[in-house]
């Protein structure tokens, strides 16, 4: 049963399934709508642990309900630097493997930093992902995870609320949380590119999963602690339309 409670950010109990299914329904009704409009529907996309129910929700629906994706455009919030392309930890590969080959998306409408530009380059890398997202006509529907340490795409504790797609050192929790991926601390990357606060907060709708009781002390603060940089999902109390979607174990006791 879907409860829901009204604070600045507004929170939805259920179970992780429900939710995803809740989001992939709202995404679908999204593209659909777009579709009727002759218009591409633009999503902001997490990678990560918590949004693998809401991609699998998509394909279902693609495979059983003939969801179709050729208007839709997607951008991903990040993408670690210093990886070969090939390498099986890029954030691309993990879009590819959970929703992009299996929805059959357009690769050209699926952006995502590179993992390999040139230190010389990745200045120029960020500016262009922004004017791609303009050029798309901004974000529709960001999905977001939130990190243990309150990051949302990687935008790491002393995020500002005005920073947009960048370079960024990776936070010692984060990379911890990485270790096993890829076999060990030591070959996990220290820097990603992340699209900034600002560019998240300028989408339409957000979108926000935390499930396990491991987030619960997490949504307790993002709740409750002052709004900046010291926690950067507080950021997104206030803004017009988001949803934090928890489960019980995550829902912190009011
Ligand atoms: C991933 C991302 C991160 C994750 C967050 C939660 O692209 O931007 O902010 O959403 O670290 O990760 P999980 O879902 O693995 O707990």
């Amino acid at each position: 049963m879907m409860s829901t409670r009204e604070t600045s950010l507004p929170i939805v109990t259920t179970s992780a399934a429900e939710a995803a299914h809740s989001v992939a329904t709202e995404i679908a009704e999204l593209i659909r709508a777009r579709r009727r409009g002759g218009r591409a529907a633009v999503l902001g996309l997490p990678t990560g642990r918590t949004p693998l129910a809401v991609y699998a929700a998509l394909v279902e629906l693609h495979r059983h309900s003939a969801l179709d994706f050729s208007n839709v455009v997607t951008f991903n919030l990040d993408e670690y630097l210093g990886l070969a392309p090939q390498h099986p930890q890029t954030f691309r590969r993990y879009m590819r493997e959970h929703l992009f080959d299996a929805v059959g998306l357009d690769p050209a409408n699926a952006w995502i930093p590179a993992s390999d530009v040139a230190p010389a380059q990745v200045e120029a890398h960020c500016r262009e992902y922004e004017s791609a997202i303009l050029a798309a006509g901004g974000i529709d529907l960001m999905l977001l995870g939130i990190g243990r340490n309150g990051h949302i795409g990687f935008n790491e504790p002393g995020s500002a609320r005005d920073s947009r797609t960048r370079e960024v050192r990776l936070a010692e929790s984060t990379r911890e949380d990485c270790r096993a991926h890829f076999g060990g601390a030591a070959h996990v990357p220290e820097r990603a590119i992340t699209m900034g606060v600002a560019t998240i907060l300028a989408a339409r709708r957000i979108r926000v999963l935390a499930f396990g009781a491991a987030k619960r002390e997490i949504v307790r603060r993002t709740l409750d602690e002052a709004t900046g940089p010291a926690l950067p999902a507080t950021y997104l109390r206030g803004h017009a339309d988001v949803k934090l979607f928890v489960d019980a174990e995550a829902r912190p006791a009011s």
